[in-house]
């Protein structure tokens, strides 16, 4: 499906070098828009970017590291050239040791790793890549419904979403008048790569309560992240829309 309205605008979404990240843009490009790969991981990230240039799209690989100031920067001199910039995903995040330790046992090195990218990663590429957007805009900043139900064990990612949730809802509020939504997708626990390591006991939490029991699947989101990305969704600002089979409702 091409949403004629998309073509030519530029999407950039971060971590889009496989799992969900990779499933938005291929579906972004699917849809018509110009899509930035930027992504840590250099060959996942050029695969994603060629896998999109094969299926007839158009997409453009850039390292990124979300954490790193400097390279953020980078990020922001290099799509310069593709502005305005028409929409952002912010996806790429670190979900280290899920079902593993209590809150008390964390280790601070991890937690502060876990923030810089989930946390300080959003924030650090929207405050870059704003002075490129155009009116109107999109910011579509990925969350995890593990926010929204307060999954134990996972005190660290949880609050690094939750950051991300409270991001979302701050600005949206100061980036309404200039003609940008940004809206949160709180993702359920889905079945690509970095998810197989996974406790199975985590997976039978999710089977046994969500509405809709069955395995969730990166395309059972892409819909969503499209419409926000979309014409459509123009008065949508500032909300968290949870993606899980009903598994938290609220
Ligand atoms: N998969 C799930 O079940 C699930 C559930 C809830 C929320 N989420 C969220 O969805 C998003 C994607 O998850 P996924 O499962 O596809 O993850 P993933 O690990 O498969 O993909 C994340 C990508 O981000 C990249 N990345 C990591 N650190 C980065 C950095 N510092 N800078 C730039 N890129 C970086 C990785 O190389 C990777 O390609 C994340 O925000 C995650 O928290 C996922």
């Amino acid at each position: 499906m091409t949403d004629a309205s998309a073509e030519r605008r530029t999407v950039v979404v971060t971590g889009a070098g496989r799992g969900l990240g990779e499933a938005m843009a291929r579906r972004a490009a699917a849809d018509g828009f110009r899509v930035v790969v930027a992504e840590l991981n250099e060959e996942r990230g050029s695969r994603t970017a060629a896998a999109v240039r094969d299926a007839g799209g158009e997409a453009e690989f850039v390292p990124l590291d979300v954490a790193d100031p400097a390279s953020v920067e980078a990020l922001a001199a290099r799509v310069a050239a593709a502005a305005p910039v028409y929409g952002l995903v912010n996806n790429a995040a670190l979900a280290n040791g899920v079902g593993g330790k209590e809150f008390q046992d964390i280790d601070v090195e991890v937690w502060d790793r876990l923030m810089a990218v989930n946390a300080r990663g959003p924030w650090l590429v929207a405050r870059h890549l704003l002075p490129l957007m155009s009116r109107p805009g999109r910011i579509v900043n990925i969350a995890s419904d593990a926010a929204l139900y307060g999954s134990p064990r996972l005190a660290h990612y949880i609050a690094s979403k939750g950051a991300v949730i409270a991001l979302t809802r701050a600005m949206a509020r100061e980036l309404g008048e200039r003609g940008i939504t940004v809206n949160a997708v709180a993702p359920g626990l889905t079945e690509v790569e970095a998810t197989e390591a996974v406790p199975a006991e985590r997976h039978a939490l999710y089977a046994a309560n969500r509405a809709i029991s069955r395995p969730q699947q990166p395309d059972d989101l892409v819909g969503l992240v499209a419409f926000l990305l979309g014409e459509e969704s123009r008065y949508l600002t500032g909300q968290v829309i949870a993606v899980n089979g009903g598994f938290t409702m609220h």
